[in-house]
């Protein structure tokens, strides 16, 4: 592998929240490292807009893309054994 086959690096830059797809994973939400300053909060819904208890002081959450968790719509890692496929 040479370097421009590299992934870019995994620092989240300062004011960006990024939405990583993992492979045959879930997507991760990441938050800025900046967050508290900017005041930033991350909130998971669900339709009706009714909140998912987060961790406090978590910078990421995995949310299930395989459609096999137990724990929708949080990844908890049944996608490795159902086989998910997702570059
Ligand atoms: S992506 Fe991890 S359980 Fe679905």
């Amino acid at each position: 592998m040479n370097a421009a086959d590299s992934p870019p690096p995994r620092v989240n830059p300062a004011g960006s929240v990024t939405i990583r797809c993992r492979e045959d994973g879930p997507l991760v939400v990441e938050m800025p490292s900046d967050a508290k300053t900017l005041g930033l909060v991350l909130r998971v819904t669900d339709h009706l807009g009714r909140e998912f208890p987060l961790p406090d002081h978590k910078p990421s959450v995995a949310l299930c893309r395989c459609g096999h968790s137990a724990d929708k719509p949080f990844c908890d890692g049944t996608h490795r054994d159902c086989g998910f496929k997702g570059a």
